[in-house]
């Protein structure tokens, strides 16, 4: 009985152990992006978890406002509740999480996701502003899909 229960310890510790090796993995891949430069200078999180709450309506707003760089809105290039893209290489934002929405916005604005067209557009938006236009596309019908029964043929 004593034997039985050490041999489930052991089998605990090293089931804790292998977890740990694999958050540590995790957290290697991550530290660049969470700890850039440009990101604290900035005063910028990473983390969508500091954003203020945002608001659909205005979301849909701001999603029409012609951006300084290049003249052109959200919806210029994203489509109709961002599910229309001018170009099929342009990702479909409908419906798309909220998180991972602010927080792609807020990677473009710091630099740690870099595109010649996508980073001028998120530069100078404002906390309220990404939290709006993510509160807005994600509210908006979903395109996306995932590989589910891609396999199973
Ligand atoms: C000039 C065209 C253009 C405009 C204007 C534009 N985008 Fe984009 N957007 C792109 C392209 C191209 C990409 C893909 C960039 C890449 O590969 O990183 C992209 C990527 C994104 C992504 C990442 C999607 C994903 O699945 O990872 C988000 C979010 C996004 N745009 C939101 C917006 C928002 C919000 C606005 C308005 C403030 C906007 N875009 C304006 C062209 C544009």
């Amino acid at each position: 009985m004593t034997r039985t229960f050490a041999g489930h310890r052991a089998a605990h510790a090293a089931l804790a152990l292998a977890i740990a090796g694999v958050v540590a993995a995790c957290g290697g891949t991550d530290t660049a992006a969470i700890h850039s430069g440009a990101d604290r200078s900035g005063g910028n999180t990473t983390s969508s978890a500091g954003l203020p709450g945002g608001h659909i309506a205005a979301g849909e707003k701001q999603s029409q406002v012609k951006g300084a760089a290049t003249g052109q809105s959200c919806i210029d290039c994203h489509g109709a509740d961002g599910n229309a893209p001018l170009d099929p290489s342009y990702p479909k934002l409908g419906g798309q999480y909220h998180d991972y929405l602010a927080h792609t916005l807020q990677l473009y604005r710091s630099g740690d996701r870099d595109h010649a067209l996508m980073s001028n557009q998120a530069r100078d938006l404002t906390d309220q502003q990404i939290a709006d236009l993510a509160a807005y596309f994600a509210s908006r019908p979903s395109q996306l899909r995932n590989l589910r029964g891609v396999h199973d043929r």
